[in-house]
C-alpha cells in the first residue's frame, strides 16, 4: 500500500492492548473512535499470574476482536494498520499479544506499529479530554508516573520506587478480604471513617514509595480492626504525596493542565485533592473518561495511528516485546 493512502484522513487503525489484565481491542479512524472493547481477567486467588493473563488474553482475543469489528462495522479487510502495546508489562501477556498483532498485520498485508503503553494512556487523555500541553499523573495498578512533554520527549517527572498506587490499594484490599480491585471498595469504606489514622508518609524529591505505607496499613488493621479508618487514612496518605509531586512538578514545568488517567483517576477523593490543587496554580484540571483511563485498546491506536501519520514504521523485527519500556524511551515525533 502506498504512503499517500496509509497517512489519509481516513486510515482506519486497530490497536490491541494486554500488557496486565486488560485484553482490549480498538479502531480508530482518523480522530474519531469507532470502537473500545475489552475484558479483564480477575486472579481467583492472590495477585496476577501472568502466565494464566497471557491464557485469558488468547482466549478472549477472537470475541473481542469481533465485537470491536461489529460495533464499528467495518471488516478486517478495511484496516490500514495494526498497533499494539509493545511494554511496558508482563512478559507472557506482551508476547501472546504481539504474536496476534503479527498474525494480524502479515495477514491483512498492512503495517505494524509496536507502541509505548504509557505514552497510549497519555495521549488518549489528550484526545478524549481536549488537553493540549498538559502535566499528566498516570495512576494504575501496575505504573505510577507525572509525566510532561518537554525537548521532543515525555518525561517521566515523578515516578513510585516501589509499587505503584493501584497495587497498594488492591494488595491491602486483598489483606484484609475485601474483593478485587480493591481500589473502589476502599473508597467506599473510606466515606464511613470518624478518624485519620497516621500512617507513614513516603516522599523522596519527585519520587514516592508505596510498600511501607501499605505494610504500616496492614499491621494498623491487625491491631484495632478500624477498617473505614483505615481506609480513609490509607487514601489521605497515598493521595496527598501523589498531589505533593505532581504539584511540585507542576511549578517546575509551568504547564497549565492537569491531567489525571490510569484506573485510579476514578477515585472521587484524588481527583478533589488535584482540582484544588491545579486551582490553586490557575491550572486546569481533566480527568480522563473511565472507560480510556483505565487500559484500553483505543489508545494503543489512537498512538499507532499518530505514529504512522509522523512516518514511523516497524519492521517484523522491530516487534519484539520490551518488558520494561520507559515513556521517556519513546520519540515524540508527532508533537
Ligand atoms: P497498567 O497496566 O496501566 O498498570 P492496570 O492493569 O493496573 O494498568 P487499570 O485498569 O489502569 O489497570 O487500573 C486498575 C487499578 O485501578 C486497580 O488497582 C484498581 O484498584 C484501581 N481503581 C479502580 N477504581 C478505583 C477507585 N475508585 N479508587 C481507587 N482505585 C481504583
Ligand atoms: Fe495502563
Amino acid at each position: 500500500m502506498s504512503d499517500t493512502k496509509l497517512v489519509n484522513r481516513l486510515t482506519i487503525c486497530l490497536g490491541v492492548e494486554g500488557t496486565a489484565h486488560t485484553i482490549g481491542v480498538g479502531i480508530v479512524s482518523g480522530s474519531k473512535i469507532l470502537a473500545n472493547v475489552s475484558r479483564t481477567y480477575v486472579p481467583t486467588k492472590g495477585g496476577i499470574h501472568p502466565r494464566e493473563a497471557a491464557r485469558f488474553h488468547a482466549d478472549k482475543l477472537k470475541i473481542v476482536l469481533e465485537e470491536a469489528l461489529q460495533k464499528s462495522n467495518i471488516n478486517l479487510k478495511q484496516i490500514d494498520v495494526i498497533a499494539f502495546s509493545i511494554g511496558p508489562g508482563l512478559g507472557p501477556c506482551l508476547r501472546t499479544v504481539a504474536t496476534a498483532a503479527r498474525a494480524l498485520a502479515m495477514r491483512l498485508e498492512v503495517p505494524i506499529l509496536g507502541v509505548n503503553h504509557c505514552v497510549g494512556h497519555v495521549e488518549i487523555g489528550r484526545l478524549t479530554t481536549g488537553a493540549q500541553d498538559p502535566l499528566t499523573l498516570y495512576v494504575s495498578g501496575g505504573n505510577t508516573q507525572v509525566i510532561a512533554f518537554e525537548s521532543g520527549r515525555y518525561r517521566i517527572f515523578g515516578e513510585t520506587l516501589d509499587i505503584a498506587v493501584g497495587n497498594c490499594l488492591d494488595r491491602f484490599a486483598r489483606e484484609v478480604g475485601l474483593p478485587h480491585p480493591g481500589g473502589p471498595q476502599i473508597e467506599k469504606l473510606a466515606a464511613q471513617a470518624n478518624e485519620y489514622i497516621s500512617l507513614p508518609y513516603s516522599v523522596k524529591g519527585m519520587d514516592l514509595a508505596f510498600s511501607g505505607l501499605l505494610t504500616a496499613a496492614s499491621k494498623e488493621y491487625y491491631k484495632t480492626k478500624k477498617l473505614p479508618e483505615i481506609c480513609y487514612s490509607l487514601q489521605e496518605t497515598a493521595f496527598a504525596m501523589l498531589t505533593e509531586v505532581t504539584e511540585r512538578a507542576l511549578a517546575h514545568t509551568g504547564k497549565s493542565e492537569v491531567l489525571l488517567t490510569g484506573g485510579v483517576a476514578a477515585n472521587k477523593r484524588l481527583q478533589g485533592m488535584l482540582r484544588l490543587m491545579s486551582e490553586e496554580h490557575n491550572a486546569n484540571f481533566l480527568v480522563v473518561p473511565f472507560e480510556y483511563a483505565m487500559d484500553n485498546g483505543t489508545m494503543i491506536s489512537w498512538l499507532g495511528l499518530l505514529m504512522l501519520q509522523h512516518g514511523v514504521r516497524h519492521t517484523i523485527e522491530e516487534t519484539a516485546v520490551r518488558q520494561r519500556f520507559r515513556t521517556d524511551e519513546v520519540d515524540v515525533v508527532w508533537r
